[in-house]
């Protein structure tokens, strides 16, 4: 327990899982009053029980729930300090383009990408109203280096993601508003979990990149993202913040 987020009030979606999950419990234990968008309604609940806070169902898809969420995140405790945009899908039908279809290719970019722009346009009349706040979008290491694994609808999403983020950080920076683009290596998550159970070969293809030799745990990530969130990185802002077991440095990994 400590007291890092103390008063801060924070929204997280996709907070029902992996890195989400992980930083929504992280947040709790640093004093922050949690609200969790989800579309898990069996988990969500508990989980707001679990850290005292707030459970709202939301699809980051529609605008009129995400507005309703961060709507909820205010009118209960009354401002919206941290907006943790997470919310994400990799499907299998997302693979290569030239097996990749336009619906799964629309799907990906609703969920990953078009979430962040919903989000950030719910959370941001909030915080410059307070004349303060820090949004942290998830993108990914994809958004930075090219894969011959490909998901092409999920990369292109993140790419996205880094550059919306970008921009949104140097527009705000005057107004007391932080914008950064978290860049995750691959964690061991339920959404990684899947994809490799499936292809074991392109899980070791991948694990062979990583220079620390394994995948990260949602709690190291989840760590970066109260730094993040933290005024400790009051300086920090508009920047890709790798958190990849230093992969998008390594040119030859070790034995
Ligand atoms: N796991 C990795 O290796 C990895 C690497 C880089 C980036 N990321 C990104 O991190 C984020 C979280 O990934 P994770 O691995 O924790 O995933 P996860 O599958 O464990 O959790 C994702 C959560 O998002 C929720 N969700 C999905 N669609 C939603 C929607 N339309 N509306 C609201 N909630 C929705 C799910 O219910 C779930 O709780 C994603 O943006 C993902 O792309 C993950």
């Amino acid at each position: 327990m400590g007291d890092r987020l103390q008063d801060k009030v924070a929204v997280v979606t996709g907070g029902c899982s992996g890195i989400g999950l992980a930083t929504v419990r992280r947040f709790a234990q640093e004093g922050a009053k949690v609200v969790v968008g989800d579309l898990d309604d069996a988990r969500g609940p508990e989980i707001a029980a679990e850290i005292g806070g707030l459970y709202v169902h939301c699809d980051v898809t529609d605008a009129a729930q995400v507005e309703a969420l961060f709507a909820a995140a205010a009118a209960t405790y009354g401002r919206v300090d941290v907006a943790f945009n997470n919310a994400g899908i990799s499907p299998p039908e997302d693979d290569s383009i030239l097996t990749t279809d336009l619906d799964a290719w629309k799907r990906v970019q609703e969920v990953n990408l078009t979430s962040v722009y919903l989000c950030c346009k719910a959370a941001l009349p909030y915080m410059l109203e307070q004349g303060s706040g820090s949004i942290i979008n998830t993108a990914s290491f994809v958004a930075v280096m090219g894969a011959a694994t490909s998901q092409i609808s999920y990369t292109a999403s993140k790419g996205g993601v880094l550059s919306m983020s970008r921009e949104l950080g140097v527009q705000f920076a005057r107004q007391g508003v932080r914008v950064n683009a978290l860049c995750p290596g691959p964690v061991n998550t339920p959404l990684l979990k899947e994809l490799f159970a499936k292809d074991p070969e392109r899980a070791a293809r991948r694990l062979v990149h990583v220079p620390v030799g394994r995948f990260a745990e949602p709690e190291e990530l989840a760590n970066a993202v109260l730094f993040l969130a933290s005024d400790e990185s009051s300086f920090i802002t508009a920047s890709q913040f790798l958190v990849d077991g230093g992969i998008s440095g390594a040119y030859v990994t070790p034995l």
